[in-house]
């Protein structure tokens, strides 16, 4: 065939070969990801076909081993086609001749195309949650080395009450353990194989969808073959996960970036670059560019959102260009999770600077007017008392005279001197706050095993999944083996 004939693509033949648009519709490009995956599909396929008696064994025979071939040569070697799935098949076409054409027997490119997806994703899901558990390790193992390590904690990021370095990793540990949660959980509804349903109106073949989803190591089927060829629900709530384990990246990103403007943290040098014009600096870049891959992600979800919005049943070309938005999400969150990760890993922090600060700006206060409530005063009383006292300073000098004013009377006649003291203090004001999950070192050293205990099932969640995964390549391709 000529070069205005749609260079042989076996579905687009002559009538539909060329035209201004053709480049337009095809997704060659992007489908390079899904290359492995149309391969798997389409042993899993033709297996099956075989098993069910649609195919004969040496027909079977020839096409897995034509596959084999288009997978030795790779997708830059496919020929042109619309996508994917139709290069392919004109790649066994070409070298087995028409009976290659059996292998697209009792499917479509739409139940194709959304397996592919699927199969793909999976193991994209995977690496994210292992990024996602690096970042985890980092955070728990920095906070084990800094349970003492005070620091000021901020509301409105005014100083409000010291905390710990410890304390405030474990707040983002926390929030990425519920973020791997997410595409975990997102990961047992990618897991479900739309493979059989065909166009949308499944086929009159006798075809055994349980095995095309257990070869191809799908933990079940979905159902309803108009609504397996057409969701993609399930790159919706990935993107969402997604999103959202990037805006907890962004927060992180944030804060260190303040915590090196006020030289609390300095970034490892991988971590920083410099300007091209004041050869003094060092800039937390990299944080930066965590911070703004928030952004990509937002965009991922809200290009998936408009496009999907609205489709009418079954499919609908607009599904193409829905794919793309979550390879670029999925991409550019994992790069920023490594990032992040070697950045909180790597970081430096000035424990002198760090308690100087911590003392700054009365961030005692609370504390204080918690031991005057502890002694017996109204906490709105002792509240009272230490915001008078703070108007004129924030020693207990201050806060005696204010307890004349507010009640009266010398402050010892409520609580003794060296609680009020010691309440002053923030290593002791750290210290007494030992509620469940406060900053306390003892509080904090308990958050940490429960999280390091959470990251080992985690990690044991992925294994397990990726072994499901291995195990079925490897029995696919003992079975595809079994066909030479
Ligand atoms: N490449 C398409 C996609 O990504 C699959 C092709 C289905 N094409 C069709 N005309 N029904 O969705």
């Amino acid at each position: 065939m000529s070069e205005e004939s749609g260079d042989g693509d076996v579905v687009r033949r002559e009538r539909f070969g060329g035209g201004p648009a053709r480049g337009f519709l095809s997704s060659m490009s992007s489908d390079e990801r899904i290359f492995e995956a149309d391969l798997a599909t389409d042993r899993a396929h033709v297996v099956m076909l075989t098993e069910q008696g649609i195919v004969p064994e040496d027909e079977a025979g020839g096409i897995l081993a034509a596959l084999d071939e288009v997978e030795a040569a790779g997708h830059d070697a496919l020929p042109n086609g619309e996508d994917v799935h139709a290069a392919i098949e004109t790649a066994v076409i070409d070298a087995i001749g028409p009976v290659g054409g059996k292998m697209h027997t009792a499917r479509s490119r739409n139940d194709e195309v959304a397996t592919c997806i699927r199969y793909r994703l999976r193991e994209d899901v995977l690496d994210v949650v292992e990024a996602a558990l690096a970042f985890r390790e980092a955070l728990v193992e920095t906070a084990g080395e800094h349970t003492e390590t005070l620091m000021p904690g901020y509301t409105h990021l005014q100083p409000a009450q010291p905390t710990t370095v410890a304390h405030w990793l474990c707040s983002y540990e926390g929030a990425v353990a519920r973020d791997t949660e997410r595409l975990l959980d997102a990961y047992g509804r990618i897991n479900r194989c739309p493979l059989g349903a065909a166009a949308f109106a499944g086929t009159p073949f006798d075809i055994d969808r349980e095995r095309t989803a257990e070869l191809l190591g799908f933990e079940s089927v979905i159902e309803n073959s108009m609504d397996a060829s057409s969701t993609r629900d399930f790159l919706l709530e990935t993107v969402s996960a997604l999103a959202t384990l990037a805006t907890t990246l962004s927060g992180t990103a944030e804060d260190l970036i303040l915590f090196a403007n006020k030289g609390y943290v300095e970034l490892s040098d991988d971590y920083a670059s410099t300007s091209s014009i004041m050869p003094q600096k060092k800039n937390p870049d990299t944080l930066e560019l965590v911070r703004a891959t928030a952004g990509d992600a937002s965009s991922g979800l809200s290009g998936l959102l408009t496009t999907l919005k609205g489709l009418p049943r079954a499919y609908n070309r607009d599904l193409q260009r829905a794919t793309p938005h979550a390879w670029k999400t999925i991409d550019a969150v994992r790069e920023a999770t490594d990032v992040a990760a070697g950045a909180v890993a790597t970081a430096d922090w000035d424990e002198g600077a760090l308690k100087e600060a911590a003392d700054e700006g009365f961030s005692t206060a609370t504390g204080v007017a918690d031991a005057l409530a502890m002694g017996g005063l109204p906490f709105r009383t002792a509240h009272e008392l230490v915001a008078h006292a703070s108007e004129s300073g924030s020693d207990y000098t201050a806060l005696d005279a204010a307890s004349e004013e507010v009640l009266g009377e010398p402050l010892e006649e409520h609580v003794p001197r060296e609680v009020v003291e010691s309440a002053l203090d923030p290593a002791e004001s750290v210290a007494s706050r030992d509620s469940w999950g406060g900053p306390a070192p003892e509080a904090v050293e308990e958050t940490l095993s429960a999280a390091r205990e959470a990251v080992d099932a985690d990690k044991a969640a992925i294994e397990g999944r990726t072994e499901a995964l291995d195990g079925a390549a490897t029995a696919l391709d003992e079975e595809v083996r079994s066909y030479e």
